[in-house]
This record gives C-alpha cells, sequence and structure tokens, in this order.
C-alpha cells in the first residue's frame, strides 16, 4: 500500500473542469464542486495548479477523495480543529473550511512555492485559513500549539524515507490533542505493506478502513483510477495486535 515511487500526476485534475489545457509549463485553475444528496451542487472550490515538475502542485486524486469525505462527513467537520499535512493544493482543508472549521493548512517549509500557493488559493476560494510551513519530524515552537481535533493527509504516504518523520509528527499531534484523529488517503502504488510496523512503532491503530471507491459518488469515481484506500488512525494505548490494512 505504501511505495517507492514517487507518484506521478494524471488523474489529478480529472475530478474537476480545467479552464485551461495541460500545458506542462502553464498554471491552471480547477473547479471542483460539492452536491447534495441529490446530486445539486452545493458549493465549488477553485484550485490553482501547476503542472511543471520542479514546481509540482497537483491536485492528486488522493485530495479529491479525501475532500470528498471531509463534505460527506460535515457535521463532524463543522468546528473542529483541523491541521492539514502536505496540503499543498489543500482541497480537503478547503472544504473542512467552508463547513466552518478551524484549518491550519501545511506544508514542507522549505517549499516556499507551495507555501505561497496556498495562501493564493485561501483567497481566490475567500477562506480564511492558518498557513504554516510544517515539515514532517522537525519540532518548531509553532507545532505545539496546533492541538487538532482532526488531522488529514491526502497521498502523504508515498514516499518510504519519509515514513518516519511523517508518523512521528502525527503521533505527536494525537498525543498532544486525546481523542483526536489522523485521516489520510493513500494510493497504493507498489503493494508493499509497511503499515503494521509503523503503526505499532508509533503506538497508533487504524480505526476505519475504506475502499475510497465505496463513498465515491459515482460521476466522481467515474474519473478516477488507482487502488486508493482511505485510513483514520489514532493512539493506540495497547500493542496493535492485528489490522485488515494490506490484507
Ligand atoms: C503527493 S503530494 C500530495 C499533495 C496533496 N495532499 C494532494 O493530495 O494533492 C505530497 C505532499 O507532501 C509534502 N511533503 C513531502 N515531504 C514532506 C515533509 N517532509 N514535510 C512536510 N510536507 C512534505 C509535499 O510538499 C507535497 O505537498
Amino acid at each position: 500500500m505504501f511505495c517507492n515511487d514517487r507518484p506521478s500526476p494524471g488523474s489529478g485534475m480529472e475530478d474537476g473542469d480545467s479552464d485551461e489545457p495541460a500545458d506542462p509549463s502553464m498554471t491552471t485553475v480547477s473547479h471542483h464542486v460539492f452536491e447534495d444528496d441529490a446530486g445539486k451542487p452545493v458549493f465549488s472550490i477553485a484550485m490553482i495548479e501547476n503542472t511543471a515538475e520542479e514546481y509540482g502542485l497537483y491536485v492528486w486524486p488522493c485530495s479529491i477523495i479525501l475532500a470528498e469525505y471531509v463534505w460527506q462527513q460535515k457535521t463532524r467537520f463543522a468546528g473542529a480543529n483541523v491541521v492539514e499535512l502536505g496540503a499543498s493544493t489543500s482541497l480537503p482543508g478547503l472544504v473542512a473550511a467552508k463547513l466552518g472549521a478551524n484549518v491550519t493548512l501545511t506544508d514542507d517549509a522549505n517549499r516556499v512555492e507551495v507555501l505561497d500557493n496556498i495562501r493564493k488559493v485561501c483567497d481566490l476560494n475567500n477562506l480564511n485559513c492558518n498557513i504554516m510551513g510544517l515539515t514532517w519530524g522537525v519540532w518548531d515552537v509553532s507545532i505545539f500549539n496546533l492541538r487538532p481535533t482532526i488531522i488529514i493527509g491526502a497521498d502523504v504516504l508515498y514516499e518510504n524515507s519519509a515514513f518516519d518523520d511523517l508518523f512521528s509528527t502525527v503521533a505527536f499531534l494525537l498525543q498532544s490533542s486525546p481523542g483526536s484523529v489522523f485521516i489520510t488517503t493513500y494510493h497504493n502504488r507498489s503493494g508493499h505493506h509497511l503499515i503494521e510496523f509503523l503503526m505499532v512503532k508509533w503506538g497508533l491503530k487504524c480505526v476505519k478502513l475504506v475502499d475510497s471507491f465505496a463513498f465515491m459518488p459515482s460521476q466522481k469515481a467515474s474519473k478516477l483510477s488507482g487502488n486508493i484506500q482511505l485510513a483514520e488512525i489514532v493512539l493506540n494505548c495497547e500493542p496493535v495486535k492485528e489490522t485488515s490494512l494490506g490484507k
């Protein structure tokens, strides 16, 4: 489920309608619509993407799926204190903000262009979020004050070498805020299964694991591909004996 491969773009913009052709050197704006149970649009979020390889600002399929999950769990997110890790274009966090959550959008503190894009996308959608550099495994003062009730992260489990840093940050945030949960969507690109080991190592357990296509509206699901799952992870006081992850 977690892989060595860097993810490749492609279907990341398929959920929204791009205003411009997919020129790799261009900035594009895509629109992502959220509908009620009757299929009536309720609101739309605009995303600024840049497909130049060195820039790497895409709306990944995991982000589209996590954003839809946030929307479907609207009562849970309204009023929640939400931190998005590795937010990049930030679609799930912006949906949470739209639902009335207090949202902090974070990405690698060294990626200034990504943090700048987050600011632009908040302005574009007229949403007021906190924005901060948060590099996994790095303990700046600001991380101690976050105390999220819900941590979200889309496609943040894609590089094995970063797993320990990511999980150390997740475990710290969960410990800092009793009862909190980490909700993540991940793309199983290689079939490698390291999660059980990491969950034990960092004192975590998975309390929910669903195939993303189980809850995606059919018109959105039809534009996505890949083995993408959603997991809810909490602190575990007891050692994890068994999880269904990777089975
Ligand atoms: C595959 S992208 C996913 C972006 C976005 N969540 C989405 O699904 O569209 C991974 C994100 O994790 C961020 N990231 C990678 N390593 C990181 C680190 N060590 N600390 C913080 N963020 C990191 C990257 O900057 C990037 O935004």
